[in-house]
């Protein structure tokens, strides 16, 4: 795992940005695989901008989301395909046929979750993940006790996730419960992927994380089975990291490799 500190969300989110760019334009007809919550915005917003003022290109780009909450039509404003429609796919020139949201309303779950999978593998697979993380330590919702082999399914939102979504509902009554989401073994198959947190009430779900045991309780841990996971963070959530001192080292030889200062 990288774990890269900046000094704000701000930063993280331009970090990020630079990093799904850069694939853009080397790979432009790469597979996306994108979040939604509070924390990719300042992410989506950095893209956008990068689209309207340097051309980036999302004409040929795939997308597939994470999850979605069961029951609510694309049209909902919670539901997270009216999210990505209103804060990143109208504002770019993405083919809207070419972006996946998992089907809040489809009727047969389990069949529809292999179709989700099936869909993902025919596109040539995830090349690039976009993660945040939940209080719980949950990535997409794959709340704590999800297996690691997890594939797309439904989940039951735990009190925890309900109580911080509430925020976005107005009570938590009108929260769903449940969800569809990719599994733990569907994100461990992407190609690369960026874990976003930000923020003083992400710092123990990012220690457990990035440092503790790998267990189904913080399936974010799981991600310490990637081959190749990006973890950007800002002080606030990197603030109970033992290890802090050579996160910083490991950016500074970094830092020193691609500017030539070492051979
Ligand atoms: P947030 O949600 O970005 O709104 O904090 C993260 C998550 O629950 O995965």
């Amino acid at each position: 795992m990288r774990v890269i500190i900046e000094p704000s969300a701000e930063h993280g989110s331009q970090r990020a940005a630079a990093i799904v760019a850069q694939l853009i334009r080397k790979k432009p007809r790469a597979i996306l695989g994108l979040a939604t919550g509070g924390t990719p915005l300042k992410l989506y917003q950095e893209l956008i901008r990068m689209h309207q003022s340097e051309g980036l290109d999302f004409s040929r780009i795939t997308s597939f989301n994470l999850d979605e909450y069961v029951g609510l039509p694309p049209t909902h404003p919670q539901s997270y395909r009216h999210f990505m429609t209103e804060n990143l796919f109208r504002h770019i020139n993405i083919d809207i046929r070419n972006t996946h949201v998992p089907d809040g309303r489809a009727l047969d779950y389990e069949t529809y979750g292999s179709q989700y999978e099936t869909m993902i593998d025919e596109a040539g697979g995830i090349d690039f993940q976009i993660l945040g993380i939940g209080r719980d330590g949950h990535i997409a919702f794959n709340e704590p006790g999800s297996s690691l082999g997890s594939r797309t399914r439904l989940k039951t939102l735990a009190p925890e996730t309900i109580r911080d979504n509430a925020r976005f509902f107005g009570t938590a009554e009108d929260v769903p419960r449940l969800a569809i989401t990719m599994g733990v073994g569907t994100i461990l198959e992407s190609k690369k992927c960026i874990l976003l947190a930000f923020g003083k009430e992400k710092a123990e779900a990012i220690a457990a994380t990035v440092e503790g045991p790998v267990t189904a309780q913080v399936t974010g841990s799981a991600l310490q089975f990637h081959r190749d996971v990006v973890v950007i963070l800002d002080e606030e959530s990197a603030s109970q990291l033992q290890r802090r001192s050579y996160y910083d080292e490991v950016e500074e030889a970094h830092r020193r490799l691609q500017s030539g200062e070492v051979k």
